[in-house]
């Protein structure tokens, strides 16, 4: 059995419901999501919920295989059908037979080889390299991507035939950051299965950072804190641990600022969200609360507020900008 999908929140739960209705069928998949959020286990569990559990998954990483090679690895080759050819080999494709081939990191796929897959998706069509004889197989082929494919079509880089086919059942994978409530939870099930010591109220400085690099960020430190802790995790270590985090992750900001941040409350974080989005639209409103996913009313209400705060007026980093560029 794979690991446990943690995650309570509403957006992951249309994960969830998604990944139960679809698992049973054969048709393609496609998991798109961020870095780390999930896309392999989910992968996995929606074999392992399909009536081909007992049959292989078998994962392919389309940014590991050399362009050169990519034909042989998936189709197989014939004995001497290219030199160093001394057997023959059966391919991905093909031991995937009656399971589920799992196309990993899709999205850098060469445009050139996506081509190749047409066949296979749409009729389970294999002829290995060197061979004449064209073969039928029955396989699922669930796809995971980072990449925005519709962007990546409109820019040429993907093609959109291959989209179709390969998104009939599609499964977007909410970022943790859309999904703090869940932190907490995730951070419970990895600390228990490694067997570590913690407090839940000590968990709740997760929260402040935002975890660009998912889930399998919050694991490593984590696994670090459990490490360097000797199995006990403290609010004290992770608060240390978050903002070597933060220093050896960030390169945008001087890390005194940044390093100060996770001292504050949450509120602080978010300002410094907001300024950094203010300063890359250089003060437009509109431009940073359509980025941020807010509305500019709800922009104007933080700022404004923050302006009458005379604790944060000094030490707010807009205030240095604030007036050449009419944010007032
Ligand atoms: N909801 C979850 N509950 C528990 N563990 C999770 C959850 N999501 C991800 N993980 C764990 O986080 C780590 C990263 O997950 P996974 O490899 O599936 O991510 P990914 O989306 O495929 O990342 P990448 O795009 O970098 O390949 C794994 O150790 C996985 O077990
Ligand atoms: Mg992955």
């Amino acid at each position: 059995m794979t690991e446990l999908i943690c995650g309570n929140s509403e957006s992951f739960q249309k994960t969830l419901a998604k990944i139960e209705l679809y698992a049973p069928h054969s048709w393609p998949a496609l998991i798109l999501g961020e870095t780390g959020v999930g896309k392999e286990l989910i992968a996995k569990k929606l074999h392992e919920l399909s009536p081909r559990k007992s049959m292989p998954f078998i994962p392919v990483n389309c940014s590991a295989i050399p362009a050169g090679l990519f034909e042989s690895e998936l189709f197989g080759f014939e004995k001497g059908s290219f030199s160093g050819a001394m057997a023959p080999s059966k391919g991905l494709a093909r031991m995937a037979h009656g399971g589920t081939l799992f196309l990993d990191e899709l999205g850098e796929l060469d445009i050139n080889l996506q081509a190749k897959l047409l066949r296979l998706i749409d009729s389970g069509e294999v002829r290995a390299v060197g061979s004449q004889r064209i073969e039928y197989i029955n396989i699922r082929v669930i796809a995971a991507t980072n990449v925005d494919l519709y962007t990546a079509v409109s820019a040429g880089h993907f093609r959109q035939d291959l989209l179709e086919r390969l998104s009939v059942l599609r499964i977007p994978v909410p970022s943790l950051k859309e999904r703090k409530e869940d932190i907490p939870l995730i951070a419970t099930a990895i600390l228990e299965r490694l067997g570590a010591k913690f407090s839940p109220e000590d968990l709740q400085i997760l929260n402040l950072f935002d975890w660009p690099g998912n889930v399998r960020q919050l694991r490593n430190i984590l696994i670090r804190a459990t490490v360097l802790g000797k199995m006990k995790v403290t609010d004290t270590l992770l608060k240390t641990l978050l903002k070597e985090e933060l220093r050896d992750t960030t390169v945008t900001a001087p890390p005194p600022e940044r390093e100060a941040l996770l001292q504050g409350p949450l509120e602080a974080i978010e300002r410094e969200i907001i300024v950094d989005r203010l300063k890359k639209y250089h003060g437009n409103r509109k431009e940073a609360a359509k980025d941020l996913g807010i509305a500019k009313s709800t922009l104007h209400e933080k700022i404004r507020r923050w302006k009458e705060d005379p604790s944060i007026k000094k030490t707010w980093p807009m205030a240095r900008w604030a007036s050449p560029l009419n944010l007032a």
